[in-house]
């Protein structure tokens, strides 16, 4: 199917969308309320319009539902409307407030359950977004240090503060050789001058790693990585490469982050730290942890964190800890404790992943899948993709586009771009994943028959 052809369908399919469309693009710049829900981002020819959702399933204005692989881009593991984590945040603004700008019980309660949690953090701060998140935690690295550099990976993503928001999907002809990558901005208006704070790698390369903190390792504040990579499809770490970060971070005094703004809570109760079992010096942490409202974390030992404790690094928010996110995440880690929940729902995803592997073997499509259960990404690739320069180099975009357009005219809903994934949340059922199959099924032959 020709985009224009697409384009056509899916006027009719998503008419109402249309409309708010055009009414939103006048005040909201781009029409919507985030640049990831834009036509940039892969959203054509406009993005949907959400009427409601509940569970697995989302409403859109016009009435079609999907089942829900986007999960808000992460956050609802626990589906739309969770009827706990709703009534637990409703009693408590009810009951308590909102936001005391002073300290209180449940936030001690939800500060536990997150460090019982969590196998690496034994201290741990709420905050806003992921974003908000892994500004702090570069800036704490460095005042704990004393050095400068910090050291990220490509085709990661750490949210948009200046100090981090390079080398994501940036033009390949500008990132230089993959065993020497030029930080190049993911946008404009991030200084320049701070090209000389930071180092880029390519991911999953020991060699290259090695090299850099034998030349630099004394000058390097933090290694901040994704423990696998959501943000340029799905990437897992070759065996050894995560504990290789850990100990030749140890061995330069650097400390390591691990963003488990994604990872966290997905696929593990404790993130991927608890399933690789490697522990970083700080973790942070968003997309999950409150199943679906608005709220972060940065974790980390009492060694790092004592910096915060004894008060010579300043730590504020206004809004950081309020209730709202208390309540949910108490809620959640509550939730998240059920016996066999994980091992179920990785179950169910691996079940999903599978099938569409055949079944994309069976339309004669080269592909690929890489995952842990509960998140995966289907590549049009026969290639393996251990970096975002594989992926660049390896994945069929255009095949992965009729990929999406197929599944969201047969009401599966999950990103449109190669470079995201899927998600399957907690709560997602058999009868969810034999109704995607069936329609991966169609969308496959679809596709084939087209040739
Ligand atoms: C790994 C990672 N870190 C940080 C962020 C930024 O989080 P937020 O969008 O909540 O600011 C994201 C967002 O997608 C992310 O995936």
């Amino acid at each position: 199917m020709t985009t224009t052809e697409f384009d056509k369908e899916y006027a009719e399919l998503a008419k109402r969308s249309g409309e708010l469309f055009q009414r939103a693009s006048e005040i909201i710049p781009g029409g919507a309320g985030s640049s990831a829900r834009t036509r940039k981002f892969g959203w054509k020819p406009y993005p949907l319009f959400i009427k409601d959702g509940l569970g697995s399933r989302i409403t859109d204005v016009d009435g079609n539902e999907y089942i829900d692989y986007l999960l808000g881009l992460g956050p609802m593991i626990l589906g739309h409307r969770n009827p706990v984590v709703t009534e637990a945040v409703v009693n408590a603004i009810r009951d308590y407030g909102t936001c005391f700008g002073l300290p209180y019980e449940l936030e001690i309660e939800a500060a536990q359950k997150v460090v019982d949690a969590v196998p690496s953090i034994e201290m741990v701060r709420f905050t806003n977004s992921g974003s908000e998140a892994v500004g702090s935690a570069v800036r704490i690295a460095r005042a704990v240090t004393g050095r400068r550099l910090i050291v990220r990976f490509e085709g990661h993503y750490h949210g948009w503060q200046d100090t981090v928001y390079w080398s994501n999907h940036v033009d390949p002809k500008e990132a230089g050789p993959a065993d020497h990558p030029r930080p190049v901005r993911s946008g404009p208006g991030v200084p320049q001058e701070l090209e000389d704070t930071l180092l880029v790698l390519t991911w999953n390369d020991p060699e290259s790693f090695v090299k850099l903190m034998k030349e630099r390792g004394e000058e390097i504040a933090a290694v901040i990585t994704e423990p696998a990579v959501f943000n340029t499809g799905c990437i897992l770490p070759e065996p050894g490469y995560l504990e290789l970060l850990r100990s030749e971070t140890k061995k330069y005094g650097s400390l390591l982050i691990f963003d488990e703004v994604i990872t966290g809570f997905r696929f593990a109760r404790g993130g991927a730290q608890e399933w690789f079992n490697v522990m970083p010096d700080m973790t942070t942490m968003a997309k999950g942890i409150g199943g679906g409202f608005p709220v972060a974390a940065i974790g980390g030992t009492k060694e790092v964190m004592s910096i915060i404790a004894e008060g010579r690094y300043s730590h504020s928010g206004t809004y950081n800890a309020n209730v709202i996110q208390c309540a949910a995440v108490s809620a959640t880690m509550d939730l998240l404790a059920e016996p066999g929940l994980y091992e179920r729902q990785r179950a169910l995803g691996f079940r999903l992943a599978d099938g569409i592997t055949t079944m994309a073997e069976d339309a004669g499509f080269p592909s690929r899948i890489d995952g842990i259960g509960t998140v995966f990404q289907l590549w049009f690739t026969e290639h393996p993709i251990h970096n975002w320069r594989d992926a660049e180099k390896y994945s069929n975009e255009e095949l992965f586009t009729q990929w999406y357009q197929e599944m969201l005219k047969r009401g599966v809903l999950f990103h449109p771009s190669h470079l995201e994934n899927l998600f399957v949340s907690l709560v997602h059922t058999d009868a969810d994943i034999d109704r995607t199959l069936e329609a991966a099924q169609d969308a496959l032959t679809a596709m084939a028959r087209r040739g």
